[in-house]
Parts: C-alpha cells; structure tokens; sequence
C-alpha cells in the first residue's frame, strides 16, 4: 500500500503556485486578491475558511474573510456579493457552503461573477466544464486530478466508481474522469444514497472515489485487490478522550481498506489539503485572466 500523501503532494503545488503569486504581483503590482463569505457558526465551515485564509498567505496572495450571523438576509448578502463583483482589486470569491435555509443557494452561487467564482460552482462554470470547455473547477476534484498527476496514477481506460452526487465532488468528478483528457479516460459509475448493490460495484473499481459523507462507510468488502482509493469524506466523530472532544475520519475505514489497496489516501492529510490547492490555482488563473479576458 503506497500512501497518497495530500501533504506532499499540495506542498509541491504551492511551491509552484507561490512562484507564479510573486511574477504576477512583480507584474502588476498587486498580490492575487480572494475574498471569502462565511455566514454563520458552522465548526467545519469555520474550520475550513480559516485554512483557506491561512494558506492565501502562504502562497502569496491577499485574502479578505466577510462574516455575517445566520440572520443575515438574502437580499443583504446578494448586495455584498454585487459589490465584490465590481471590485477591480478582487480576484476571486467564494461563499462557503451550506447556507442557512432561508438563503438561496443556486441564487447566491449564480449571482457570483463567473470570472471570479473560484470555486466553479457558478453555471457558466458548470455548464463550461460539462461541454469540456475551459473553466474554472470545483476545487475539490480539481485537487484529486491533481492528487492523481502528482502520483502518475493511470486512469485511462480503468473503470471508476464514485459515490455520491453533490455538485461539490459526485457530479463534477465523475463528468471530469469521463473526459478526453489526462487524467481522465476512465469509464465512470457514478452511485449514491439510493444504488443497489453498491458494494458489488465499488468491488469492480479500479479507482474508487467515495464522496457520500457517511462515516467509514466503505470497508475492506467493498474493494478490489489493489485499487486506488480516493477518499473525501471529513466526518466529525465524538471522543471524549481527545482534547477537541472529536476526531476526524473519512468515508472510507482506512485500517480496514489500506491492506488491499494500491494507493490510499488519508483523512486528515489527503483530499482535504488537495481542496485547498485547487482554490488557489483557480484563484491564480483568476487574477491572470487565464480562463475568461
Ligand atoms: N463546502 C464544502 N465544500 C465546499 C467548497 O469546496 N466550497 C465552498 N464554498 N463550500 C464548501
């Protein structure tokens, strides 16, 4: 079993991505610029933005963090989100998901200008991306494909089952491994909550990819003899015994799935690190107008 290792792999990447921060702002005289929307107090979500502020800095970029309470209306968010839009000295934006119930999330995600929605979530983006247009991508299976270059793992012609169906990771991941591209090529089964025999089908993957949220979900049963096992699930579990009072495991029982694995990766210090990276290359493309002029 070969450890893909997020902390590596998004260590090389950054390296990269700093370099290219600095020539950009030598050039223009401005850093590459994200602004970040958290409404609420979400742990996770809280957890998430500070790492995505955190690592800004370390490549080189500006960031500007935007909290509002819960009780933050729609229209009052849609009107900051206008504002940034118009920013010149703004790069990139994200609203950090989920919302609280009374906010439209397709509205607010539509009302980002698509040239600055790094996180790709924006329909022109998901649309581009669909068609095989350039665009800007969901972070998360962007930092997979990254994940899979970084390691030279072979995807063509393998059979791919992802599990889940969000348009944060399921959807996008499996439409971007079906593409005629390197990495990708993969002949992609897409499952989720509702599939039967799941564990049949995920046995027959090469690549397996389990994004369904549910805690360990995928064990040893349900894994070919070496297969590659992409895991993105970041699952709260309480234990006492830990001084943060919970520990974090992914969506796959690592002890239990490593032995017949080729490839795995860890939770923490697996996708979640990609995540990030990904964010940061979209922000970079942003700032250079690589994608849209
Ligand atoms: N919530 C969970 N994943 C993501 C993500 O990639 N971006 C945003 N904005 N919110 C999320």
């Amino acid at each position: 079993m070969n450890l893909l290792d997020g902390k590596v792999c998004a260590q090389f990447y950054k390296d990269q991505i700093k370099a290219e921060a600095e020539q950009l702002t030598a050039h223009r005289g401005r850093k590459p610029h994200l602004a970040v929307i958290l409404v609420g107090e979400n742990p996770a979500s809280q957890s998430y933005v500070r790492s995505k502020v955190r690592n800004c800095a370390l490549v080189g970029f500006e960031s500007t963090l935007i909290e509002y309470p819960a009780s933050i209306s729609e229209t009052e968010l849609l009107s900051k989100i206008q504002e940034i839009n118009l920013n010149e000295a703004i790069d990139g934006l994200l609203v950090q998901l989920p919302l609280p119930k009374h906010i439209n999330e397709f509205k607010v995600l539509e009302s980002i200008d698509h040239r600055k929605d790094v996180d790709g979530f924006h329909p022109i983006n998901a649309g581009r991306m669909n068609l095989g247009l350039p665009s800007l991508l969901p972070a998360t299976p962007y930092g997979i494909l990254l994940l899979l270059s970084y390691y030279k793992i072979e995807t063509a012609g393998k059979h791919c089952v992802v599990i889940g169906r969000s348009n944060i990771v399921g959807n996008p991941m499996s439409r971007l491994l079906s593409r005629n591209t390197n990495p990708g090529n993969c002949t992609v089964t897409q499952c989720h909550s509702k599939t039967q025999n799941i564990r049949d089908i995920c046995q027959s993957a090469d690549i397996l990819i389990a994004a369904i949220g549910k805690a360990e979900f995928v064990d040893d049963s349900f894994i070919k003899q070496g297969a590659v096992i992409i895991d993105v699930g970041i699952n709260r579990i309480d234990d006492a015994s830990l001084a943060k009072g919970y520990k974090l495991v992914g969506d796959v029982h690592f002890h239990k799935a490593s032995p017949k694995a080729s490839y795995i990766t860890p939770v923490p210090g697996g996708v979640g690190l990609m995540t990030i990276v990904g964010l940061l290359k979209n922000t970079l493309a942003a700032a250079k107008k690589e994608i849209y002029s």
